[in-house]
């Protein structure tokens, strides 16, 4: 059976979580999933102070992509590059989209600020070296470690650089608060806002996401539409109908049996970024209270050569959900040799586009076949429109799976404890107290030894 959106261009193939999963156990669960669904679209539900994600043209309305659009084509004609400045929910989004949807036409955006590597950042600015450099920071909080490392080191090579470098800074941060937001007024940076009821990780359609995108070149209105469409057509819920009931449901009736990691496969590399987009929204929303399918990514059909003999048979945890484009890939055949000495030739005159897709034919049967329960996610085309619709696809059924779940999907505790820890250790102000314990606790940690080898 396979749950259609196809006006959408977005269909979910359930076939394959048979035997594991009936159909009849599936549509079970719409009892559950409307109670999911009414305590989001109620707004009563754990977290619901976060859903300023939920209707896409609120979120971005008409207004606001003008300016988005008229500030991305400012930048793109006064620099060379963009360097957006972000961890997270504060890049991840913009990343996905550039990397799906960026061709060798796109201006080039860079990304910092999302660890805390010298090697990387050193690399980086060498890189920007004798180019016209603008820089996006974002930060919702205005106060995340990685980013406002670098931007400190972004200003600090700008100022080096002299020019007219506040007029190619842009700031997305609160409207209200935040050394960012104090930051950007003092130095007369353009602004654009993370609104107050959108977490990180559900940003991408907002000035978050889409002023890097749109610097990037991209239609960020058709994305908004791919949304919006999804948006509306959510309403129907029947499971049989309704992708994104369907696939929160059948994730979290095969947790309740047991399986306990969702790998996202995909076969384009394109598409990876849009796979760490997902692990970020899923893991972060579902993972907690001692709950949650791990997010795990395959990279195919290079993991198949490494992970892909764990998935066919290693210990039966595993559920796997394929992302695929159906079509609209460039054209590039395979060509002919006279002596056939690799045996190829039966694939001489073939595009990639063919064989990829048999790939994926052939894994998800053999995965199936192993015990691994399949979903998949299929996508007409990769354009502007089907990614939206696809990245609110995600979204929408990360709430619901996670009301299902019966967690908070909209917030992240267990961030701070490891923040915590790395403030004391760095003596950051106000943290001065909990340094001493925390050593003594560190070498107590460490009581157990290092093993070496012998001399
Ligand atoms: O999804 C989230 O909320 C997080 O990933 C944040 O986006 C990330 O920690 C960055 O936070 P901030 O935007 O406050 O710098």
């Amino acid at each position: 059976m396979q749950a259609l959106a196809q006006d959408i261009g977005l269909e979910l193939d359930i076939s394959y979580l048979l035997p594991e999963l009936p159909l009849e156990e599936l549509t079970g669960w719409h009892r559950e999933v409307d109670r999911a669904h009414t305590l989001l679209m109620e707004r009563s539900g754990p977290g619901a102070d976060f859903l300023g994600w939920l209707d896409p043209l609120a979120l971005a309305p008409d207004g606001l992509l003008a300016e988005i659009e008229e500030t991305a084509a400012s930048l793109r004609e006064n620099s060379d590059a963009l360097v957006v400045i972000g961890i997270g929910g504060s890049y991840l989004g913009a990343r996905a989209v550039i990397e799906a949807l960026g061709g060798p036409d796109s201006k080039p955006v860079y990304f910092a600020g999302t660890n805390i590597s010298a090697a990387y950042h050193l690399d980086l600015l060498r890189r920007l070296e004798g180019h016209r450099v603008a820089v996006n920071v974002i930060s919702k909080s205005g106060t995340t470690t990685e980013p406002a490392i670098a931007l400190r080191l972004f200003r600090q090579w700008l100022a080096d650089r002299g020019g007219d470098a506040a007029s190619r800074v842009v700031a997305t941060t609160d409207a209200n608060r935040g050394s960012l937001l104090n930051l950007a007024r003092q130095e007369g940076w353009k602004r654009y806002v993370v609104p107050d009821d959108v977490g990180g990780r559900f940003s991408v359609l907002s000035p978050v996401g889409l002023l890097p995108i749109a610097y990037a070149g991209i239609d960020i209105r058709g994305l908004v539409r791919g949304a919006a469409r999804v948006a509306d057509a959510v309403s129907d819920t029947s499971l049989e109908r309704n992708p994104v009931f369907c696939y929160a449901a059948a994730r979290n009736a095969l947790y309740e049996k047991g399986y306990c990691i969702e790998m996202l496969a995909h076969f384009e590399p394109r598409l990876r970024f849009v796979a760490e987009w997902w692990k970020q929204l899923f893991g972060e929303s579902e993972g907690k209270d001692g709950k949650g399918l791990f997010p795990a990514s395959l990279d195919l059909t290079a993991d198949l050569h490494s992970m892909g003999q764990y998935a066919q048979q290693g210990r039966r945890m595993l559920i796997e959900t394929f992302l695929v484009i159906r079509e609209g890939e460039p054209e590039l055949r395979v060509p002919a040799e006279a002596d056939d000495g690799d045996g190829m030739n039966y694939l001489a005159g073939r595009t990639l586009e063919e064989i990829n897709r048999e790939a994926y034919r052939a894994t998800a049967l053999a995965h199936r076949e192993g015990g691994v329960p399949v979903m998949s996610v299929l996508l007409e085309r990769l354009d502007a429109e089907r990614l939206g619709a696809l990245l609110y696809f995600f979204e929408r059924a990360c709430a619901v799976s996670g009301y299902l779940l019966r967690v908070n999907p909209f917030n992240q505790p267990g961030v701070e404890a490891y923040k915590r820890h790395m403030f004391a250790l760095l003596g950051k102000p106000g943290f001065e107290e909990q340094t001493n314990a925390l050593r003594q606790r560190l070498e107590s940690a460490a009581a157990g030894g290092t093993v070496r080898f012998s001399p």
